[in-house]
């Protein structure tokens, strides 16, 4: 193959970050027993603490695990079988991405409120996957907005398929950005890796899932996300 001087330095950032990735995987386990297990020892004496506390440690254990799953699914990188694929409920999941990202969007004082449909029909994903989506979109939502704004998470049921939405008051994406930002390394950010929503992406193509991410007619960005309900 011959590849053009961008597309080379592209593709050895690529090489260099699967090693990184796949080091900083194997170091990250040690550490993050300790934690996990320093966090199993504090909810063993719940009676000490108030309910906010307790929260805090079950949201603290919930990112922990998620971590977990994060190792596992990277040391399974080459794989692509849709093993870990079962039937869950959304809801289930998009609350369990809020209460982790639920610090995050406290320290700008942002209400996450929520519209979930019940009785929803489940899809077949992978859940710790598809965690990481909502986790990574909702942090750009966080990190997007204002102190004090809102965010709205709205799952129903439409034709057949099961959508999610997650809206925004935020910056907005301009015209020109809106086709880059899925890009590998795009980033507006300082400290931003550009990685969340290519991550994203090959993830909800991986689930057959239609996504788009448009700016409202109002104020601020619209990322939906439609399951086949199989
Ligand atoms: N909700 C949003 N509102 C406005 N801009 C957004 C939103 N979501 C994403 N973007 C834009 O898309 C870019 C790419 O997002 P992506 O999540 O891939 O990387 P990042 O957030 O910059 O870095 P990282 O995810 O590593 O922290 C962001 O830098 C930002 O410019
Ligand atoms: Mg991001």
């Amino acid at each position: 193959m011959d590849l053009t001087l961008p597309a080379k330095v592209h593709e050895n950032k690529l090489q260099i970050l699967g090693k990184l990735a796949a080091s900083l995987t194997h170091e990250i386990k040690n550490p993050l027993s300790v934690i996990k297990l320093n966090l199993d020892y504090l909810k063993m004496s719940s009676e000490k603490y108030d309910e906010e506390t307790l929260e805090c440690i079950d949201a603290s254990l919930e990112a922990a695990d998620m971590i977990d799953k994060l190792i596992y699914n990277t040391l399974e990188f080459s794989r692509k079988y849709r093993d870990d694929f079962n039937h869950y409920c959304i809801n289930e999941i998009i609350n369990k991405s809020v209460s982790i990202t639920k610090g995050n969007a406290n320290k700008k004082n942002i209400s996450v409120q929520l519209k979930l449909t019940d009785g929803i029909p489940k899809i077949k994903i992978s859940e710790a996957k598809i965690l990481q989506v909502l986790v990574n979109i909702i942090s750009n939502s966080i990190e997007a907005s204002e102190d004090n704004s809102n965010i709205l998470i709205n799952s129903f049921h439409n034709n057949g398929n099961v959508k999610v939405e997650i809206i925004d008051e935020g910056l907005g994406i301009s015209e020109e950005k809106i086709n880059e930002i899925f890009n590998d390394f795009y980033t507006s950010k300082e400290n931003g890796t550009g990685l969340g929503l290519s991550v994203c992406k090959s993830i909800l193509e991986e689930h057959e899932a239609k996504f788009e991410l448009k700016n409202n007619t109002t104020k601020g960005t619209n990322f939906t996300i439609e399951f086949k309900v199989e």
